[in-house]
């Protein structure tokens, strides 16, 4: 049986993290969404929160609702020793997220001794999703604009509550 996580912060999840997530599924018999912590990021919405939203918006869907999602408390590597994941999956918008990815990626193959079984699996992401990112959907959440077309159902008021708080 092969595992995938899908890592990320998901802060919030978006359309653009559903279609890699469905994709992973059609790859892999198992796919966990591991909701992580970037240290470079601060996060609008709490874990609990990123959590529940992604398990809503997975579980909408047959392609996904069998598709797990759990907080990765620590290392994504640790993580992935413990759902015994043989690869980790993020999709890639455009070169500047591959930039952001290949460290990471090679900093986890660092931390594996390269030869755990852990590959890091890049999918290119829709191009219909290549402008949606969790941190353009927060500013225009910000700034009043709409974000119900790019997010799943009740993500939006999910964002627009954690921005009044
Ligand atoms: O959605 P993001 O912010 O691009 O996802 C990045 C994330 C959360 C997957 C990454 O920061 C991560 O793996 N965090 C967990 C802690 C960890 O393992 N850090 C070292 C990774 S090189």
């Amino acid at each position: 049986m092969s595992i995938a996580v899908c890592p990320g912060s998901f802060d919030p999840i978006t359309l653009g993290h559903l279609d890699i997530v469905r994709r992973t599924r059609q790859m892999f018999d198992v796919v966990v969404v591991g909701v992580a912590r970037n240290a470079s990021k601060s996060a609008l919405l709490t874990a609990e929160e990123r959590v529940e939203l992604a398990r809503s918006a997975l579980a909408a869907d047959p392609a996904t609702a069998d598709v797990q999602v759990a907080e990765v408390p620590g290392l994504l590597v640790d993580f992935c020793r413990k759902v015994r994941a043989v690869a980790v999956v993020k999709g890639l918008r455009g070169g500047a997220d591959f930039d952001a990815e290949l460290p990471m990626a090679l900093m986890n193959r660092h931390l594996t001794g390269g030869s755990t079984g852990i590959e890091t699996v890049f999918v290119p992401g829709d191009p219909r999703y290549t402008h949606v990112a969790s941190s353009l959907v927060k500013d225009v959440a910000r700034f009043g604009g709409p974000i119900d077309d790019l997010v799943p159902p009740g993500v939006a008021d999910a964002v627009h509550a954690a921005l009044a708080r």
